[in-house]
């Protein structure tokens, strides 16, 4: 069976959670090719096994380079260990765990690692069945997450209009990314769990401090977000992940691909950062769990 067929495979097991993202109508796998609603509406599956459920192109600043150096970092590095530690911990605390399976959806998964991550660590750690989904309107992270982690169903997808019936889902992950509360709590079962993870102070603060003088970029607020959770979900747990890792040569490199920051520094800074030998990086992360509430 080629990629392609078996992802068509299993999706066709779960298709009862979509919705056609035209005319919100059930879909149905055809041929193990395409995912077609009644309407006729027709997405193709891609040959790494991935759907494409946008109904317009959307472009992003997020690049094949940025994803492949994330990929690296989190996935080989295990630079982001804690956090993913941490976040099953929660959702082994917090989640029903009388309940069968966990559904999972990654909102803004990028290249696939962290809910692959969370995914694996959730099954081993309650023995039961977990389904990942991961959700990203850049179709390059997508397409590295499709290639390299097979257990999960991954889509190209806008999380403000996502391709999914209502009360389909346990727990939505939010890592560093956007968020639409509406549309998460149309998702979420009774019970359901939002788990968002944003930047402390303290993140990434070796980097900032070299690439930007005193300027906005070089604080991060949180206060906006939480806030922003707290009017949307009964918050029932906070979680500070806080550590500094010492980053090699060819990890400096990598990392300085795998930041959005860079966007926005001047070409020298960003240059003399990459010429260190080695450098100390803090990761200074605050997960917000929160639970429906209506
Ligand atoms: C900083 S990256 C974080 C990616 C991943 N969660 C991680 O931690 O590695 C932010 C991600 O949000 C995605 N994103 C931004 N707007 C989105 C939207 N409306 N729908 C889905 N994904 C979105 C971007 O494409 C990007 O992959
Ligand atoms: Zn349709």
């Amino acid at each position: 069976m080629t990629k392609k067929e078996k992802s068509a495979t299993y999706v066709s097991e779960l298709e009862s959670i979509f919705k056609c993202p035209i005319c919100e109508a059930s879909m149905n796998v055809f041929e193990l090719k395409s995912f077609i609603c009644s309407n006729n509406h027709t997405f193709d599956f891609t040959k790494q096994g991935y759907l494409n459920l946008t109904t317009h192109p959307m472009k992003t600043k997020y690049s094949k380079d940025f994803f492949e150096a994330r990929r690296k970092l989190i996935a080989e590095d295990k630079f982001f260990e804690p956090l993913i530690q941490a976040i099953a911990e929660m959702i082994r605390r917090q989640a029903d765990i009388k309940k069968e399976s966990l559904w999972i959806l990654d909102t803004g998964c990028g290249e696939g690692s962290h809910l692959s991550n969370v995914c694996d660590k959730v099954r081993s750690d309650f023995g039961k069945a977990v389904t990942g989904v991961g959700i990203d309107i850049a179709k390059e992270g997508v397409l590295a997450a499709a290639k390299n982690y097979t257990h999960n169903i991954w889509a190209v997808a806008d999380l403000a209009n996502t391709p999914f019936k209502d009360k389909r889902f346990d727990v939505i992950l939010n890592i560093l990314s956007p968020s639409n509360y509406a549309e998460f709590n149309r998702l979420l079962r009774a019970d359901g769990l939002v788990m968002k993870v944003v930047p402390r102070s303290g993140y990434l603060k070796e980097i900032r401090e070299d690439l930007f003088d005193k300027t906005v970029k070089q604080d991060y607020s949180n206060t906006e977000a939480v806030d922003r959770f707290n009017e949307n979900f009964r918050i029932l747990d906070s979680f500070r992940v806080h550590y500094t890792r010492k980053l090699n040569q060819p990890s400096i490199q990598l990392f300085m691909q795998m930041t959005p920051l860079t966007w926005s520094a001047k070409k020298e800074r960003i240059q003399s950062f990459l010429e260190k030998d080695s450098a100390d990086i803090t990761v200074d992360l605050e997960i917000l769990i929160g639970r429906k509430t209506n």
